[in-house]
């Protein structure tokens, strides 16, 4: 149990922290949410300029209804593929922006001041953080998509107000584990609490098998935490974590460049670090 650890953020203002792991806090926030006209007239609190969404989406395949139901069953509903013209757009783009290795670190490099997992003083480099994807035409595009925004909006009960788009590269290092944790890395299994209720979409700008930083999930487990879970750290170790929910359960999203999937990331799920490939990711924080 760590409620003190909960205590702690509370006194800090971070109320989403403590509240937003609880299903039934999520689902009275989105009930709120609609019915409140002043909420819904709420500024974004994301970037800083509005993305109302564009008349065509790049996922002409791909419906609400079933990426609602792939959502609420497995926690994941892939779907939501990229063109290769918007790939080789940002990785473009990344390669060239100066990074920082967590965000508001003073210290900015590029990828290729990166050797061998480490930077020229010889220090890990874990990730690399693009400061600005805003900056990113196709990284605005993605965020105004109207069939991804609909999703996301059907899925939290409001239309997603705050859309924070992070984008980072996963370098090869032999750095420790702790390094990688001190660095913002997520290898642990946790669930996100980073709002009242919220969703994330995820996109590979690089293929992603075997050993290039494949992420993982328990398909479902944004449902049927024990108490113990939803009052403990967000944080589990393997143990607990495979007591409660199956090891089949777990899906290791590979694909190529490109793939892209929306995800209720309060189900458990994590980064695996990548051993023999960079990957470079697109995900948008939305709430
Ligand atoms: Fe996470």
């Amino acid at each position: 149990m760590n409620v003190a650890n909960i205590a702690r953020r509370l006194v800090a203002g971070e109320l989403h922290y403590a509240l937003g792991r609880f299903e039934s806090v999520r689902r009275g926030y989105s009930a709120l949410r609609r019915l409140s006209p002043r909420s819904r007239q709420r500024a974004p609190a994301g970037p800083p300029i509005a993305l109302p969404p564009l008349p065509a989406t790049l996922f002409a395949g791909q419906t609400v209804e079933r990426a609602l139901g792939d959502l609420r069953r497995d926690s994941i509903a892939f779907g939501f593929d990229l063109p290769w013209s918007m790939v080789e757009e940002m990785v473009e783009f990344a390669t060239h922006s100066p990074l920082q290795r967590r965000l508001r670190d003073d210290r900015m490099f590029y990828r290729h001041n990166v050797h061998k997992g480490r930077l020229e003083d010889g220090s890990p480099a874990v990730m690399g953080i693009v400061p600005d994807p805003l900056d990113c035409p196709a990284v605005r595009r993605v965020c105004r998509d109207p069939l991804l925004m609909e999703c996301a909006g059907k899925f939290l009960g409001f239309p997603a107000t705050k859309i924070i788009p992070r984008l980072f590269w996963s370098f090869v290092t032999d750095a420790t584990d702790d390094e990688r944790r001190q660095l913002g890395q997520t290898i642990d299994w946790h669930f996100d609490v980073h709002d009242f209720h919220f969703c994330s979409a995820q996109f590979y700008l690089t293929d992603v098998g075997p050993g290039a930083g494949e992420h993982a999930l328990v398909r479902g487990s944004h449902h049927g935490k024990s108490l113990r879970m939803l009052m403990g750290s967000a944080n589990v170790r393997d143990e607990q974590l495979f007591t409660h929910f199956d090891r089949d359960r777990v899906l290791v999203v590979e694909g190529p460049a490109g793939t892209g999937f929306l995800e209720d990331t309060s189900c458990y799920h994590r980064a695996t670090p990548p051993a023999s490939r960079e990957r470079l990711m697109l995900q948008l924080w939305l709430s």
